[in-house]
């Protein structure tokens, strides 16, 4: 078989991450390899985001960056939200792009290169391009490779995805389609495969990964508390971590999955976007502050040392400075272990690009830097509590330098260490030195894992 360069950029959320992973096992067999450049590369996909308009522009510039050096051979394939989202139009910017998919369509880029690379082979030049940006009937989870190429010790398995809620700023459910959960043994069989290989710690990923619902082996619907006991019952299975959830899909049975469960962390992304009654309303996220806060509360008593974590959005249409004051309240009242913060941005063909009360972009940024002020104090405040423990960390990716070695703690820090690498997946306890907003350092005490394997 002739080997050929694969060269895959990932743009977005942990769910392009996954996808990105899944196009490279599927291609590994027609004799493609991973490569770290798109320069002389015979195959390059760009898994796009289309979220914001920042994300889209990158897109464009990146295939610009991208067309002088490339040559007759390489194929060139823009995947991912942008390419459901823009279809065809993509093409009539860029005509040198040769495959344009989407999300869901992604286990037939084999028929997709063969087509581009036969227009290719007989030159039949711009506009020959092969675009599929179906829904298609069939589930792509379902024409997916059994094996992982590439297993870490901290993998991604999505179990869900698409999305039914509508918020009116978001692309999402235009881009991914509608729900869809994956069946529980599917998800058992991969994360066994997963372990098998090295895997000590399962992410579990959907679009509304909390709306799950998949079909149980004795043909019942379960929730994704449920579903996480099953898994829990794998041997060599350490951390269960899940994300992005929605408020509104909270259920008892997962809150206490906290408590219960010991593989599952104690840490939660749970998105608010707005503190402010008023927004969430005509952002349409069908639940309010009060019902957020709430469900925080129970999670903390489950679970007092429950971390949390945030999305949010400033300036949506309409934001008066007392939305945002209470947006700020909220976070005060809250205290978040990590964020995401974002300007609101207009997408075509959403509710809110058509909304007139549009926030002018200078109180965008000005709220924006407010809010991620207050953020990072937190984010500092929790991590410098931390300084003076012993925590267990996950080493799950190698340092720039020999000798260096990053690990999450279960409440989702980073942790940068002086290790030496045959540590490298373990699960270690380490003495937390150092702080900042966004990372720990530390020294390792003992080596729990590595003690064990060897008695
Ligand atoms: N499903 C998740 C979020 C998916 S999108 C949820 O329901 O929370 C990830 C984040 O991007 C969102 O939480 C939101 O904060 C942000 N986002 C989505 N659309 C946006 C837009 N038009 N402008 C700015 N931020 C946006
Ligand atoms: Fe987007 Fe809302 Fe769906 Fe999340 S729940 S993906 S923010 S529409
Ligand atoms: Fe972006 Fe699509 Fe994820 S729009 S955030 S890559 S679902």
């Amino acid at each position: 078989m002739i080997q050929k360069n694969l060269y895959i950029k990932t743009y977005g959320c942990q769910m392009n991450v996954y996808d990105s992973g899944r196009m490279a096992d599927i291609l590994k067999p027609l004799g493609y390899t991973l490569v770290e450049s798109s320069e002389g590369a015979d195959l390059v996909i760009l898994n796009t985001c289309h979220i914001r308009e920042k994300a889209e522009e990158k897109v464009y510039s990146d295939l610009g960056r991208i067309r002088p050096h490339k040559d007759d051979k390489m194929i060139l394939a823009v995947a991912g939200c942008v390419g459901q989202a823009e279809g065809a139009e993509i093409m009539r910017r860029a005509p040198y792009v040769d495959i344009v998919l989407g999300p869901q369509t992604y286990h037939r880029l084999p028929e997709m290169i063969a087509r581009a690379e036969r227009s290719r082979d007989k030159k039949e030049g711009p506009g020959r391009g092969v675009l599929d940006v179906e829904f298609p009937v069939e589930s792509k989870f379902d024409h997916l490779p059994e094996d992982h190429t590439e297993v870490g010790p901290s993998v991604y398995i999505a179990i869900q995805e698409g999305c039914d809620k509508f918020c009116t700023f978001c692309v999402v459910p235009y881009t991914r389609g509608a729900e869809y959960s994956r069946p529980v043994q599917a998800i058992f069989e991969e994360a066994k495969r997963l372990i098998d290989r090295g895997a000590k710690e399962i992410t579990l990923l959907g679009q509304n990964v909390n709306a799950y619902h998949g079909e149980s082996p004795q043909g019942q619907e379960w929730g994704l508390g449920r579903l996480m006991e099953h898994l829990s019952s794998l041997k060599g299975l350490l951390r269960l971590r899940y994300m992005t959830s929605h408020p509104r899909d909270m259920d008892e049975e997962l809150m206490v999955s906290h408590r219960d469960i010991p593989q599952v962390m104690p840490f939660l992304h749970l998105p608010v976007q707005s503190g402010s009654d008023r927004i969430l309303e005509t952002m349409n996220r069908k639940h309010t502050r009060k019902h957020y806060l709430d469900i925080i509360e129970k999670l903390r008593n489950h679970r007092p040392d429950m971390a949390l974590s945030s999305d949010f959005i400033v300036g949506f249409p309409g934001e008066t400075d007392q939305d945002f004051e209470d947006t700020l309240n909220l976070v005060r009242e809250v205290g978040y272990a990590q964020a995401y913060s974002f300007k609101y941005s207009p997408r075509i063909g959403t509710p809110g690009a058509l909304m007139e009360n549009q926030v002018p972009e200078e109180v965008k940024t000005e709220r924006l830097a407010r809010l991620q002020e207050l953020l990072n104090t937190q984010h500092q405040a929790i991590n410098e509590a931390c300084v003076g423990q012993t925590l267990s960390v996950l080493l799950d990716r190698r340092g720039k330098q020999e000798g260096q070695l990053l690990g999450k703690t279960p409440w989702l820090q980073s942790v940068h260490l002086d290790a030496p690498s045959r540590l490298f997946g373990a699960c270690v306890d380490v003495k937390i030195e150092k702080a900042s907003a966004n990372s720990l350092t530390g020294t390792v005490v003992t080596v729990e894992d590595v003690l064990k394997r060897s008695a």
